[in-house]
């Protein structure tokens, strides 16, 4: 399959691993990229830009395909080493990095300067086009359906991608509820260049998680996610657990008067616990609604094949015959 994504980030298949914080290490990301994706490393699991270097460093030892970096902007009070992150992506040869949270624009002209492609991440019509126009190379288009952070305007895929197809001249790729082949090819139909997928690549072989949170996914449905934070406008998509029951009778219980503080001890630094340590019920986590569509742990690369072979069968037998 030949995209605007694939020729833009030089990769066989149009379909990228997001950045996901504890997931995107380097086992994820070289075995998404060996598998002809686009693996991301996740810039801010790394404590220190130093850190992010030496996983760069190693993720290259694993792969010679490319790979990206994932930069989340957050509203933190102390806000991370982005200057040594930027230096740490540059200095490491990487040239696509994934940007989401914020506006990236005041990091745009140093990382273009470097011939880094900025894939950026949004999660409405009117973000994409505000990315296209500060000069992003691409977008990834996040629905309401997608684990982590889905924006506060609740509109789902089927409706999101067309109207973003709609507007944007750059290319964008589907993201939020991509699993398997009938999401690549549905993504492709709906005016999107390739799908993004988080949620789906977390229950593969490679993803360097405990086995617990693999085998959450399999287990769940597609009505085992829920949002938390939305009083905050800070909205997360999690998977359902004692912790986030809890979380959700405090928001409850306290209605718009609810602050961060209130809610911090089933968010902040729970992902070593879940995702190294596998205590299910330690914190809030991200997951989307895909985790209805998830029943094996495939490696990498048997996940991308299968996906770029059963939609070459829907595209050519499927549909043609609907014709
Ligand atoms: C466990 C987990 C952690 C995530 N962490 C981040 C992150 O740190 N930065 C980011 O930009 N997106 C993050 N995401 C969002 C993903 O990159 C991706 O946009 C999203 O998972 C797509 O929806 P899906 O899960 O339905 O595939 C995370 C998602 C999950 C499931």
């Amino acid at each position: 399959m030949k995209t605007r994504i694939t020729e833009l980030f030089g990769i066989e298949h149009p379909i990228i691993q997001g950045g996901m914080h504890f997931v995107g290490l380097a086992e994820l990301a070289s075995a998404v990229s060996n598998a002809g994706g686009l693996g991301i490393i996740t810039g801010l699991t790394q404590r220190t830009p130093e850190l992010l270097a030496k996983e760069i460093a190693r993720c290259r030892t694993m792969t010679d395909k490319p790979f990206g970096v994932n930069l989340t902007f957050l509203p933190a009070v102390t806000p991370p080493d982005y200057p040594g992150y930027v230096r740490a992506i540059i200095e490491g040869g990487v040239k696509i990095v994934e940007t989401a949270g914020n506006n990236p624009q005041k990091w745009l002209p140093t990382l273009r300067e470097h011939g880094i492609k900025v894939i950026h991440k949004c999660t409405s019509v009117r973000h994409a086009l505000k990315a296209e126009s500060i000069g992003c190379d691409a977008v990834s288009v996040d629905g309401f359906e997608c684990g982590g952070h889905p924006g506060e305007d609740d509109v789902p895929n089927m409706i999101l991608l067309p109207r973003a197809a709609d507007e944007l001249k750059i290319p964008f790729v589907a993201s939020g509820g991509m699993a398997d082949a009938r999401s690549l090819v549905a993504a492709l139909a709906l005016g999107a260049d390739g799908m993004n997928m988080g949620t789906r690549f977390i229950a593969t072989k490679e993803a360097p998680v405990h086995e617990h949170v693999k085998a959450a996914l399999v287990a769940a449905s597609e009505l085992d996610t829920r949002l938390v934070m939305r009083p905050l406008r800070n909205t997360e998509r999690v998977m359902k657990n004692a912790a986030v029951e809890r979380l959700l009778e405090k928001e409850r219980a306290l209605g718009a008067n609810v602050k961060f503080e209130d809610i911090i001890s089933e968010l902040a630094g729970v992902y070593p616990a879940i995702m190294q340590r596998g205590e299910m019920d330690a914190g809030a986590w991200s997951c989307g609604m895909v985790a209805g569509l998830i029943h094996d742990v495939p490696t990498c690369k048997e996940l991308i094949d299968r996906i770029v072979a059963e939609a070459e069968v829907i595209i050519r037998e499927r549909l043609i015959r609907v014709l």
